[in-house]
C-alpha cells in the first residue's frame, strides 16, 4: 500500500488498483481530497500492470460533497474540475464504489468515473439546491446524459437522495452489490469490465437521452410551472433549470461554461451564503456550551403524554413513528375516542399520499394506549403535557404527577408561554421539569423549543435533546421567558401588524408585503387560519380591538367564511369591504388620523422590531447563540431560508441600518422601539450577530 498523501492511499488487488480515501468525517472534498483523488489516479493509470482503478472510501460514506467550509476562501490544491477531468480521461476504466451517500461533489465525482457500484443501502443525490447552489462540477451536464433532462430536472432543484436500487433503475448505477461487501463488490465489477473488455464509458460523449429530449423543449416551461409555488423566491432552483436546459441544446464542453457562470453567480449572491449558513445554524444547535457530549443521559424507553387535543396527538405520533409506546391521558372518554381516531385519521391519509402503508400505522397504533387517568403514566420515562393553557391547570396537573410518575421521569410541558419554573414549582423535583414546546402540526413541524428552567438538570437536558434528535426534530436550547425565543419575537411583529392596519394600511397589505419577503403567508392570513378566536370569550369581550369587533361579527377566520378576509366556498381569500370599514370607523373613533404607509416601511416596521427582541433574548442569555433563534424562525416560523432568519438578516442589512431605524421608530412612536443595549453595542462596533461567537 502507498500513501498518496494524508487522506489517500493505492493498494493493489492483481490488475486493480483501490484508491482508498478517508477523510473524516464525510469525505468532503476538501484540497487534500481533491489533490489524493488526481494523484492517486495518475499514478495508478502510469503503472502498465494496472488495469482498472477502483474508488472507495473509508468511514461513515462515500464522497459527501464539495468542503463547505472552503467556500469564499482563497482556492487550494487541485481543482475539482481539473480533478474530474483526470478521472475522466483516464486511459483505464475509473470505478466509483459508493457506501452512504454520495453527494453533491461527491455524485459528481462519480458520475466522472467510467462505472459506479454501490451496496443497497447507498443514497445518491445532488443536494447543492439547499444551499442555494447547483451542481459545479459538471453535474448539471453529466447527469442528464445518465439518467434523461426530466429525471436529473427533478433531482437537482430538489436535492432529494435517491436509494440505491432506484439510481439502478435510472442507470446513474451500473450494479449494486451485497451489502458489507462493497470493496470485494467493486472488485469484481472492475475484473468484469476488464473481461469483457467494456469501452472507457464517459458520460460527456453520451447523448442519446439529450437528442430525445431535445423533441420536447415545452418540458423546462411545464417544470417551472408546475413548481412555481415551490420555488417561489429562491434564485437556485431556475439556475438549475438553466443549466440542465443547456445539457440538452448545447455541446458538452458549452454547457459547462454555463454550468460554471451561473454557479459563481450562485456562489457570491446573498442566497446562498443564508443558505450554507442555516445549514451549519442546524448543527450547530446540539452543540451545548455547558451541557458537554458525555453528560449522562436517562434511558426513554416509555412515553406518556397528557390531553389528546391539536398538540397532544400530534407530540404522541412522534414517538409512535420512532417505535416508542406511548399512553395518552383525557380527562373524558369522548375527547379521547377524538383524540386517538384523529391520530389514525392522519396516519390514514399519509397511506392515501403513498408514504405509509396500512401495515406500518397498525404497527404505531398498536404502540399507542388511551387512558382516563394519570395513574397509568406511573412506568413512563418521560411525560409531556399538553393540556389547555392555562396555568393553574398546569400546576394541578404538575402537583398530581409529582406523586405518580416514578423518579427520575421526565416531566415536560409542551406550554406556548407560560413559565415553565412555576410550572416546576408544583413538584418536589424542579429538576425533572423541562419544556418541550412543539410547533403545530406537531407531528409534521421540525422546530422544537428544549426550554430550561432554573433547575432543570444536565441529564434531563441532554435527554431532552438526545430524543429531539431521535424522533427527527431540530431542537433549539432556549431559556425561560414569555413566548420563548419564537412567539416572543412573533409578538413584536403582531404588535406592529395591528398597529399599522390602524395608522394607514390594509391587512393585505400587510400580508402582501411579507409574502413577497418569502412568508408562506402574511400575520393577518395566519390569523384567519388558525381562527382569531384563541384565547378570545364571547363574555369578556369588550370591541376593544379590531380582532374582537371580528369575532363578536362572528367573522371567526377561515372556519366561520371570514374573518380579516372574506372566503368563498373553496377557501379563497378576497379583501374585505366589511373589515376595511370595520378599521376606517376603529381608527377614527381612537382619533387616529390615517396616513400613507409605503411597502418599506410595513417591512421596516413588522421585522426590526423581531431583530431587536432577538438582540433583547441573546444579552438575556435566552438563547444560545444567534444562530439558535435563525433556526427558530426558519422551522418554525416559515422565515425564508435564503434570508437566513432574522439575526442573519439584519446582519446584512447593516446592524447601523437596523439601530437607526429602531431609533427613528423610538422618537417618532414610543418606547416599543427602544434598541437593546446589545444592538447598540454591536452596531457601534461595526460588528455583526455572526461575529459572537
Ligand atoms: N462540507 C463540510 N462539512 C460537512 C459537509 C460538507 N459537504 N457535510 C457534512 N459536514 C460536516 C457537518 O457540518 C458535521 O460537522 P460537525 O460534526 O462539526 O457538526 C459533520 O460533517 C457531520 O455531518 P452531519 O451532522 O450532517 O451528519 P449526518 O450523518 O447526519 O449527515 C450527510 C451526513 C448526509 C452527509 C450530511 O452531512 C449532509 O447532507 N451534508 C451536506 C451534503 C451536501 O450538501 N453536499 C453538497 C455540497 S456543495 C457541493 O458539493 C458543490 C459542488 O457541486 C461543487
Ligand atoms: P387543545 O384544546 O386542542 O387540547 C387540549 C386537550 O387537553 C383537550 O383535549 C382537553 O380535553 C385535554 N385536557 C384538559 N385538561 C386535562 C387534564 N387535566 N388531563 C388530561 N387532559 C386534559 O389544545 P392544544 O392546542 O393542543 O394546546 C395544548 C397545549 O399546547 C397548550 O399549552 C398550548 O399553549 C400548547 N401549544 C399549542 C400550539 C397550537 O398551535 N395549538 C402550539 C404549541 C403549543
Amino acid at each position: 500500500m502507498t500513501a498518496i498523501n494524508e487522506v489517500a492511499d493505492l493498494s493493489y488487488e492483481g490488475e486493480i488498483a483501490i484508491l482508498t480515501l478517508n477523510s473524516p468525517p464525510v469525505n468532503a472534498l476538501a484540497a487534500p481530497v481533491r489533490d489524493g483523488l488526481s494523484l492517486g489516479v495518475k499514478q495508478a493509470a502510469a503503472n502498465p500492470e494496472a488495469k482498472a482503478i477502483v474508488i472507495i472510501c473509508l468511514g461513515r460514506t462515500f464522497i459527501a460533497g464539495a468542503d463547505i467550509t472552503e467556500f469564499g476562501k482563497p482556492p487550494k490544491g487541485a481543482s475539482l474540475l481539473d480533478t474530474i477531468s483526470t478521472m475522466e480521461d483516464a486511459a483505464i476504466p475509473v470505478i466509483a464504489a459508493i457506501h452512504g451517500t454520495a453527494l453533491g461533489g461527491g455524485l459528481e465525482v462519480a458520475l466522472a468515473c467510467h462505472y459506479r457500484v454501490a451496496v443497497p443501502s447507498a443514497k445518491c443525490g445532488l443536494p447543492e439546491v439547499n444551499l442555494g447552489l447547483l451542481p459545479g462540477a459538471g453535474g448539471t451536464q453529466r447527469l442528464p446524459r445518465a439518467i434523461g433532462p426530466e429525471m436529473a430536472l427533478g433531482m437537482v432543484t430538489s436535492g432529494e437522495h435517491i436509494g440505491a436500487a432506484h439510481c439502478l433503475k435510472l442507470g446513474l448505477l451500473d450494479a449494486v452489490v451485497e451489502e458489507g461487501k462493497l470493496r470485494e463488490g467493486a472488485v469484481a465489477f472492475a475484473r468484469q469490465v476488464i473481461d469483457e473488455k467494456r469501452s472507457l464509458r464517459r458520460l460527456r460523449d453520451i447523448d442519446d437521452k439529450l437528442i430525445a429530449a431535445r423533441a420536447r423543449p415545452e418540458m423546462f416551461q411545464q417544470f417551472r410551472q408546475v413548481n412555481a409555488k415551490k420555488f417561489r423566491g429562491f434564485q437556485s432552483p431556475e439556475s438549475n433549470i438553466r443549466c440542465i436546459e443547456a445539457a440538452v441544446n448545447l455541446p458538452f464542453d458549452e454547457g459547462i461554461k454555463v454550468e460554471r457562470k451561473l454557479f459563481m453567480e450562485l456562489m457570491s449572491g446573498v442566497q446562498s451564503a443564508a443558505q450554507r449558513y442555516a445549514f451549519f445554524a442546524e448543527r450547530a444547535v446540539w452543540k451545548l456550551p455547558d451541557v458537554p457530549d458525555d453528560t449522562p443521559t436517562l434511558p426513554v424507553a416509555k412515553v406518556g403524554v397528557i390531553g389528546a387535543g391539536t398538540m397532544g396527538g400530534g407530540i404522541a405520533m412522534n414517538f409512535l413513528n420512532a417505535g416508542i409506546p406511548v399512553t395518552i391521558v383525557e380527562t373524558r372518554q369522548d375527547a379521547l375516542t377524538r383524540g386517538l381516531v384523529t391520530i389514525r385519521m392522519n396516519y390514514e391519509n399519509t397511506v392515501k399520499r403513498g408514504r405509509l402503508t396500512m401495515p406500518d400505522v397498525e404497527k404505531r397504533m398498536a404502540l399507542l394506549k388511551g387512558t382516563l387517568s394519570l395513574d397509568d403514566l406511573a412506568d413512563r420515562d418521560l411525560i409531556i403535557e399538553a393540556v389547555f393553557e392555562n396555568m393553574e391547570l398546569k400546576k394541578e396537573v404538575f402537583g398530581k404527577l409529582d406523586k405518580i410518575a416514578k423518579q427520575g421521569a421526565i416531566l415536560a410541558t409542551n406550554t406556548s408561554y407560560l413559565n415553565v419554573d412555576e410550572i416546576a414549582s408544583a413538584t418536589t423535583r424542579p429538576e425533572s421539569v423541562i419544556g418541550w414546546h412543539f410547533f403545530s402540526p406537531a407531528n409534521v413541524m421540525r422546530l422544537l423549543e428544549v426550554v430550561r428552567g432554573a433547575r432543570t438538570s444536565k441529564p434531563v437536558i441532554a435527554t431532552s435533546m438526545q430524543m429531539a434528535r431521535k424522533i427527527g426534530k431540530v431542537a433549539a436550547l432556549v431559556g425561560v421567558c414569555p413566548g420563548f425565543v419564537g412567539n416572543r419575537m412573533l409578538a413584536q411583529r403582531q404588535r406592529e401588524a395591528q398597529k399599522l392596519i390602524l395608522e394607514g394600511v390594509m391587512p393585505w397589505d400587510v400580508d402582501r408585503v411579507l409574502y413577497h419577503f418569502g412568508f408562506p403567508m402574511g400575520p393577518f392570513q395566519m390569523s384567519d387560519l388558525a381562527g382569531l378566536d384563541i384565547g378570545w370569550s364571547k363574555e369578556k369581550s369588550t370591541s376593544s380591538t379590531i380582532r374582537e369587533i371580528l369575532c363578536e361579527m362572528d367573522r371567526r377566520g377561515q372556519k366561520t367564511g371570514a374573518g380579516f378576509y372574506d372566503y368563498d366556498a373553496d377557501r379563497n381569500a378576497k379583501m374585505s369591504p366589511v373589515v376595511e370599514k370595520i378599521i376606517l370607523e376603529f381608527a377614527a373613533k381612537k382619533g387616529i388620523t390615517r396616513r400613507a404607509i409605503n411597502d418599506a416601511e410595513i417591512l421596516e416596521r413588522c421585522i426590526y422590531p423581531m431583530i431587536n427582541e432577538g438582540a433583547k433574548i441573546l444579552e438575556e442569555g435566552k438563547a444560545i447563540r444567534a444562530s439558535d433563534i435563525d433556526v427558530v424562525w426558519i422551522n418554525g416560523y416559515g422565515w425564508p431560508v435564503y434570508r437566513g432568519g432574522p439575526m442573519f438578516f439584519g446582519d446584512t442589512m447593516g446592524l447601523d441600518k437596523v439601530l437607526a431605524k429602531m431609533r427613528q421608530f423610538e422618537s417618532e412612536m414610543g418606547p416599543e422601539f427602544a434598541p437593546s443595549k446589545l444592538l447598540e453595542k454591536l452596531a457601534d462596533e461595526g460588528k455583526r450577530f455572526l461575529d459572537m461567537r
